[in-house]
């Protein structure tokens, strides 16, 4: 299935004649519902004009690395963390030797090296150019260090000759980028994933809630899927669309949550409790909407289930994953809270950091495990739940 919903693509275009079918990958990625920014190195605005590209992607095209205005818009290091795939179609001998070299010479190599996204590149030069032994030592370079090569083809030429060295077709490209999303890693398993707040109703119109705005839980459900899962999202209330070929379960209060999730991990491989569940609830609920009058008042609290513990301490228990938001000392609570609750994982963040967690896109984990921790630096919620969906099907046990 060809699809690249809320996908972000960078497309990178170098100088070769095939720049011209840039354009055309462009539509197709839009066709599959990608969003795109376009990055162009000085060559290639000679065979096709930046303003074709800004019309078609809908963004400004990024041309030059050391342009403050452009910086300030989006700078190199933002485009590196926003892209999804960093996808370079048409690739020069000349970028891939750059590529090869970890060169930082123009605004396009720069971001390569600065991000840890997935990059793919269709390679496209003359046939003698492709076969020449320093291109064919760097393809080797990059696709060892995990460069996805997309193509060449064989053919005729611009120049005449016939041979290998013809970008890949637009449309194949396409195709090629959309199966980077779609592993495999999880299929056969089922996987349950809490997101977002619960509201705890006081009565009719209020209620106590904690931030979250599901943005991790939502975009964990959706990598899941991508690897081949049976994805059960069980949500609280947030602004954001499900993700396809996932079941949501939309609740409300702890509670509900609760219930539904010990209901869905019945033959369940993989749990992960990403949800900011409301600790206490209102010991009852107000029929009617509560009158102010006195000065103060006062709610009686009675303390919630504890939602991944319970299925921690189920009998044939899933591999249980929990997360930490923590203000200090991050590793330690994260592992208390790990023993505590008996998990297998937990992903912890600084939430004190105003720049990831909670409402923003981006987020910067520790991942906390009995033997040790590894961090993970800021990078999009997208692509943190994808290496973490990556990770933690490595450590499921095969059965
Ligand atoms: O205890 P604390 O709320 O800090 O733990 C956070 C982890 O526990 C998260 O994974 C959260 O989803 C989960 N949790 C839960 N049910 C609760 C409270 C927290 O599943 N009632």
């Amino acid at each position: 299935m060809l699809s690249l919903v809320n996908k972000r693509i960078l497309l990178g275009i170098t100088g070769g004649i095939a720049a011209y079918k840039s354009a055309e990958i462009v539509r197709r990625l839009q066709d599959a519902g990608a969003d795109i920014q376009v990055v162009m190195t000085s060559a290639a605005t000679e065979f096709i004009t930046p303003l074709t590209l800004q019309a078609l992607s809908g963004h400004r095209v990024h041309l030059a690395l050391l342009d403050p205005e452009s910086e300030a818009a989006m700078g190199h290091i933002e485009l590196s963390r926003w892209a999804d795939v960093i996808l370079v179609a048409p690739a020069t001998a000349d970028f891939m030797a750059k590529l090869a070299n970890g060169e930082g010479s123009d605004l396009l190599s720069t971001i390569c090296l600065a991000s840890r996204s997935a990059l793919a590149i269709a390679p496209s030069m003359n046939q003698g150019m492709w076969r020449h032994p320093s291109t064919q030592y760097n393809l080797e370079r990059l696709r060892g260090r995990g460069v996805h090569i997309f193509g060449p083809t064989e053919g005729s030429q611009a120049c005449g000759d016939i041979g290998p060295g013809r970008m890949t077709e637009p449309q194949d490209i396409v195709e090629l980028t959309a199966d980077l999303f779609e592993t495999g890693a999880l299929a056969g398993r089922k996987v349950v994933i809490t997101a977002g707040p619960t509201r705890e109703a006081i009565d009719p119109v209020r209620y106590i809630s904690n931030h979250s705005s599901g943005k991790m839980g939502y975009a964990l459900a959706e990598a899941a899927a991508e690897a081949g899962a049976e994805t059960v999202l069980i949500s609280g209330p947030v602004n954001l669309t499900p993700p396809d070929r996932v079941k949501t379960i939309h609740v409300t209060s702890a509670l509900e949550m609760y219930e539904a999730a010990l209901a869905e991990t019945v033959n369940c491989q993989l749990f992960i409790a990403s949800a900011a569940v409301a600790d206490y609830r209102p010991a009852r609920i107000a029929e009617q909407k509560m009158k102010k009058a006195a000065d103060q008042m006062t709610i009686e609290l009675v303390k919630n289930p504890d939602i991944v513990s319970a299925v921690a301490a189920l009998q044939n228990r899933p591999f249980t994953v929990g997360f930490a938001a923590e203000t200090t000392q991050v590793e330690d609570f994260a592992r208390s809270k790990l023993e505590r609750k008996k998990l297998d994982l937990v992903i912890a963040n600084d939430v004190s950091d105003r720049t990831i967690g909670f409402n923003s896109d981006d987020n910067a984990v520790l991942v906390v495990e009995m033997q040790g921790a590894e961090a993970i630096p800021k990078i999009n919620k997208s692509i943190l739940a994808r290496q973490l969906i990556a990770r933690i099907a490595d450590m499921l046990p095969t059965d």
